[in-house]
């Protein structure tokens, strides 16, 4: 099995970056990240990834007239890494319905809520406002819509009664660094497949919920 080449996209901190960098570095894993693509010059991911040895690129959406330019430029740049998976780890851009039909069945994204609830902002805080008494993350395969597309893993959090949407928010981030580079490595290993909309792992079909992973 040859190395899958991965192209991770940030906008910010890349702490979920790290997270799958580490575990790359760790086992015997056959993928590496080819490069780090940010959106904004300042993410601090873009330090992890030059500490790891990793090529990074800044492509600003504010030289571009549009989204459908930007999104052109962004998936020109991408593909001059001949990448078998794409990883959004905290880019915070909408993409176009081209550029994400592009990349189908090998790009990713992970968001901090148990899809399909809450999709978009303020996660922890609508499930708090919400009396939920379960909260978590969940990594999917990226469709058009948004925050849509087949569920690959999730991991649950209880809500505590103190919680707030920091503490919330701290403990969710912490999951987030154990199933993002869990999804990845299934991809690497050739474990994942998307069939007819439904995610396969090792052959059979999950849940629309996705694997359910916990400690
Ligand atoms: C995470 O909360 C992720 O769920 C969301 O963006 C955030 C990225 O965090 N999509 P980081 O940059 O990986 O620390």
């Amino acid at each position: 099995m040859s190395d899958k080449r991965i192209v991770v996209l940030i906008s910010g901190s890349g702490s979920n970056l790290q997270a799958i960098i580490d575990h790359l570095a760790q086992g015997n894993i056959p993928g590496r990240i080819s490069a780090v693509i940010s959106n904004k010059a300042d993410a601090y991911g873009l330090t992890r990834a030059t500490n790891a040895g990793i090529e990074t690129r800044v492509l600003s959406h504010r030289e571009f007239a549009d989204r459908e330019h930007f999104d052109t430029a962004l998936q020109e740049l991408i593909d001059s890494f001949e990448p078998d998976l794409v990883v959004l780890a905290g880019f915070m851009r909408i993409l176009t319905p081209e550029f994400v039909r592009h990349y189908a069945g090998r790009l990713f994204n992970i968001h901090p809520s148990l899809l399909p609830k809450y999709k978009g902002l303020h996660t922890h805080q609508r499930a708090i406002d919400a009396g939920d008494r379960e909260h978590g993350c969940t990594v999917h395969f990226v469709t058009e819509e948004l925050d849509g597309g087949p569920l690959i893993v999730q991991a649950p959090v209880a809500i505590e009664p103190g919680d707030d949407a920091d503490s919330l928010q701290q403990r969710v981030h912490s999951l987030e660094h154990r199933i993002y580079p869990l999804a990845v490595e299934w991809f690497c290993r050739d474990r994942l497949a998307l069939r007819a909309g439904s995610v396969h792992l090792d052959g059979t079909a999950l849940p629309a919920s996705g694997f359910r992973y916990t400690e």
